[in-house]
């Protein structure tokens, strides 16, 4: 029996208990006392893999346990149904707090090698990467489910529409998986494409991706900082390289502002590193202030994000949206000392968010945010505390290309994503909360009594 005879959660407990036999065989003529050891924990370890798995599957399924199947164990509390995000219900579900559970029907929701506008470096598949398994889990909310991802009637939705991504290139990481998630539902691929012709190759700047029989747009916006990173001020001191205006947005945000959907991100360039190591100082009005602190650079920068939010966007248009930070998972090091996580095939599907691995300055950042999102039309896309669970969906070593082969042990990628995979599970909350408020505001409208008139 092949693998792939029987795709169904049943049909993979089945392959396991078959293997289970065909190892018990083996083991049953040698000698006793190893054997006999290693059976008793292999069948202990099957056992409590089989309940883990059961919870699992009953968790998300309306079907029926193979507890009660095998057993005729009943208990009704396993099988409670939830109630649809997008019901009204649902209202009050928080969408974040959930774990990652095993969907090898329905996911991944598309193949790499089918997305023609995906870097390289994210085609992990392609790339070498031995084990899929990354690309089969899906987030369930504790309380709730997330309506399904349909392509089709989500371009539907965003018809005449544009979406814009600005943030870093874990943001780009974003981008590329919804324009394949959207893109798997169109044919015609030539209908799909970059308006300045650029390739999808091009790094710097911005690329607009066009649904021509849709009028959609799926922008990215370069913009790490967010804030207006440029060249040192006549007469700064010598080791004063470039500054960032903490204050002024960066040169391209007059072309964020008439968007449907804005969906920000920074975080990964907030480092010593990345800023005052490089000669990068921080500037507000005309002064350099070569003391301030990263974190206090950073937070100045989400301030300025949301006063040009107040100033510049309108709100009752546009829907917008910060992403929070995603964790890395580099073990034994960061990224340039060896740091590691290719070993790394399955989520921690521990208690969730308990390994958050955010530091404090992103804490800060999301107070600040918190504050203002009250406000006005603006959501947090708190990812952050489902994606530390998944140290399993990194790149890794399979960044490289398919034609280069894996990258040196000590040279891993454990902060981007391999698509299809993690980002994938991003967009579908973004959906989910763009359609709730679809919902929302059209049934307000269907509420709303007559005018008097
Ligand atoms: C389990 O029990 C519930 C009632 O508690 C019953 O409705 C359901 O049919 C039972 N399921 C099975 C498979 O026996
Ligand atoms: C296409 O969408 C843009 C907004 O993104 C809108 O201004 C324009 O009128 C639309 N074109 C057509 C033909 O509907
Ligand atoms: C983000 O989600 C985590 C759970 O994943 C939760 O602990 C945290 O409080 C949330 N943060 C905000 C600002 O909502
Ligand atoms: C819809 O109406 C409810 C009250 O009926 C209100 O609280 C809510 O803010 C409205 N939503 C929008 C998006 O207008």
């Amino acid at each position: 029996m092949s693998e792939n005879t029987d795709i169904s959660p049943n049909g993979y407990c089945r392959t396991t208990q078959l293997d289970f036999f065909k190892k018990f065989k083996r083991l049953k003529p040698v000698e006793p006392s190893p054997g006999v050891l290693g059976c008793f924990f292999f069948s202990l370890c099957f056992i409590l893999c089989l309940l883990l798995l059961d919870y699992r599957i009953v968790n998300r399924l309306q079907g029926k346990s193979l507890l009660i199947t095998w057993f005729k164990f009943n208990d009704s509390s396993l099988v409670k149904e939830k109630v649809g995000f997008l019901e009204e219900r649902g209202g009050g579900c928080d969408i974040y707090e959930g774990n990652w559970v095993w969907d090898d029907e329905n996911y991944p929701l598309y193949q790499s090698k089918d997305c023609m506008f995906l870097d390289d470096g994210f085609r992990c598949s392609e790339n070498g990467r031995p084990d899929n398994f990354y690309t089969k889990w899906r987030w369930q909310p504790k309380d709730c489910n997330l309506p399904r991802f349909d392509a089709k009637f989500m371009l539907e939705k965003l018809r005449n529409q544009r979406i814009v991504f600005v943030g870093d290139s874990i943001g780009r990481n974003q981008w590329e998986s919804l324009l394949c998630m959207l893109s798997s539902a169109i044919s015609d691929k030539t209908s799909i494409y970059e308006v300045n012709g650029s390739p999808i190759t091009k790094h710097s700047g911005s690329l607009v991706f066009k649904f021509r029989d849709f009028n959609c747009t799926v922008e990215y916006y370069r913009a790490p900082f967010l804030v207006l990173q440029s060249r040192a001020p006549a007469g700064s001191p010598k080791k004063v390289k470039m500054t960032l205006k903490l204050d002024r947005m960066d040169w391209s945000s007059a072309q964020w502002k008439g968007a449907d959907l804005l969906v920000f991100n920074s975080g990964h360039w907030w480092n010593y590193e990345k800023t005052i190591r490089e000669g990068c100082y921080f500037q507000e009005g005309a002064e350099i202030k070569m003391k301030m602190s990263v974190e206090n650079a950073f937070r100045m920068s989400i301030l300025t994000l949301i006063d040009w939010i107040s100033h510049e966007v309108d709100m009752t248009k546009t829907h917008v949206f910060f992403r929070s930070y995603a964790p890395v998972h580099f073990r034994g090091g960061d990224w340039k000392t060896g740091g590691s996580c290719h070993l790394e095939t399955l989520p921690d599907l521990g208690s969730s968010s308990s390994s958050s691995e955010a530091s404090s300055e992103f804490k800060t950042v999301v107070n600040v945010l918190s504050e203002h999102l009250e406000a006005g039309n603006m959501d947090l896309l708190n990812v952050t505390g489902m994606t530390s669970q998944r140290r399993d969906g990194h790149a890794s070593l399979y960044y490289m290309g398919p034609k280069v082969g894996p990258a040196p042990l000590h040279r891993q990628d454990c902060s981007h994503w391999c698509l299809p995979g993690v980002p994938d599970s991003w967009n579908e909350l973004l959906f989910a909360i763009f359609l709730k408020r679809e919902f929302t505001l059209a049934k307000n409208l269907t509420n709303s009594s007559p005018s008097p008139t």
